[in-house]
């Protein structure tokens, strides 16, 4: 047996990284994002949930963090298929989660309505953040269940 660590050359083959540096990456990641949704089979109004999602959350990155990524992934579970988007960025961070995801609560002269409508809309959504180390959320959204 080998004592190597051994990795497959690509773990996660449908995931695709959308590095946010700038406006027209956020145009980028909602389109992948669209399309990927509409090829795992999520309905017309799913696809723009998603989109409308990860328009919020890439939009944060570049405010408060200045710079970070986007990751879309299929997932599948329980007979049903959706996406996951996961943001991340190694910015300031958020002290207070239950702060930031109040209707209203916003730092940088918005309507502080971006987190709290994007877990609204989406299925799950998880925040992590750390002061000083940055800020991952979790989001997915399931589509119908699978005929099997
Ligand atoms: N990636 C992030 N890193 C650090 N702080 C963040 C990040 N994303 C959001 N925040 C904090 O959470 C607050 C709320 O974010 P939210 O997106 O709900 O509202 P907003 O961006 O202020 O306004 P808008 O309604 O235009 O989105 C922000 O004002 C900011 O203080
Ligand atoms: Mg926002």
């Amino acid at each position: 047996m080998s004592t190597k660590m051994e990795r497959p050359l690509n773990p996660v083959p449908d995931e695709i990284c959308i590095s946010i540096r700038r406006d027209t990456d956020i145009v980028l990641a909602c389109q992948k994002g669209r399309a990927l949704a509409a090829e795992f089979n999520l309905s017309g109004n799913d696809q723009v949930v998603v989109v409308i999602a990860i328009s919020e959350v890439a939009r944060n990155i570049l405010l408060y963090a200045g710079r970070g990524e986007i990751i879309l992934t299929p997932v599948q579970q329980n007979h049903k298929q959706g996406i996951m988007v996961v943001a991340r960025d190694n910015g300031p961070g958020m002290a207070d989660i239950e702060l930031v995801l109040q209707d209203g609560y916003s730092t940088g002269g918005g309507l502080g309505l971006g987190l709290s409508g994007a877990k609204r809309l989406m299925d799950e959504f998880e925040i992590m953040s750390k002061v000083g180390r940055g800020t991952t959320i979790i989001m997915k959204k399931w589509g119908s269940k699978l005929n099997v």
